[in-house]
C-alpha cells in the first residue's frame, strides 16, 4: 500500500464516522479523534515533503490551511451546546467542508503527489502513517 491509499481509506472510515455522528452525537468523539490523528500524521509524513517540490508545493500549503479550518470548526462543535438545533446544522457544515477537502486530496493533490514520490518513498510513508495512527488513536 502507498500513503495515498492508506490516506484514502482513511478517509472513507472518517465519512462513515460522519454518517454515525450524525445520526448519534456520542459519535463525535471518535470522529474528532480520528481528524486530528489523520491531520497531524498526514502534514508531518506527507505534506511537508511535498511542501518542498514544486509542481506540489501550493497544494500543500492550501490542504494545511483548510486543517486549520477544519480544526477551528471542531473546537467550536466541542464547545457548543450538544443538544442545541445549530450542533447538528454545524457538524454539517463541518462535513461539507471536510468533503471538499477530502476529495481535493483524492482527485488532484495525492494524484500530483504520486508523480513526484518515488515508490518506495510512498509505501515507507504508507508504513509510518498506520504505525503512528494506531497509536495514536489507542490513547485517546
Ligand atoms: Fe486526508
Ligand atoms: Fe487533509
Ligand atoms: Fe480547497
Amino acid at each position: 500500500m502507498d500513503i495515498f491509499a492508506a490516506l484514502t481509506r482513511h478517509h472513507e472510515t472518517m465519512r462513515e464516522l460522519f454518517a454515525k455522528a450524525a445520526e448519534n452525537r456520542d459519535f463525535f468523539e471518535e470522529l474528532k479523534n480520528h481528524l486530528r490523528v489523520h491531520h497531524r500524521n498526514e502534514e508531518k509524513i506527507l505534506y511537508d515533503v511535498l511542501q518542498t517540490r514544486e509542481k506540489t508545493r501550493k497544494d500543500a500549503i492550501e490542504a494545511v490551511e483548510e486543517h486549520h479550518i477544519i480544526e477551528i470548526m471542531l473546537v467550536e462543535l466541542e464547545n457548543f451546546p450538544r443538544e442545541h438545533e445549530r450542533w447538528a446544522i454545524k457538524l454539517e457544515v463541518l462535513e461539507e467542508y471536510t468533503e471538499h477537502h477530502f476529495e481535493e486530496e483524492e482527485k488532484e493533490i495525492f494524484p500530483q503527489g504520486a508523480e513526484v514520490l518515488k515508490e518506495s518513498e510512498s509505501r515507507q510513508m504508507a508504513e509510518r502513517f498506520e504505525m503512528v495512527k494506531e497509536k495514536q488513536l489507542a490513547v485517546l
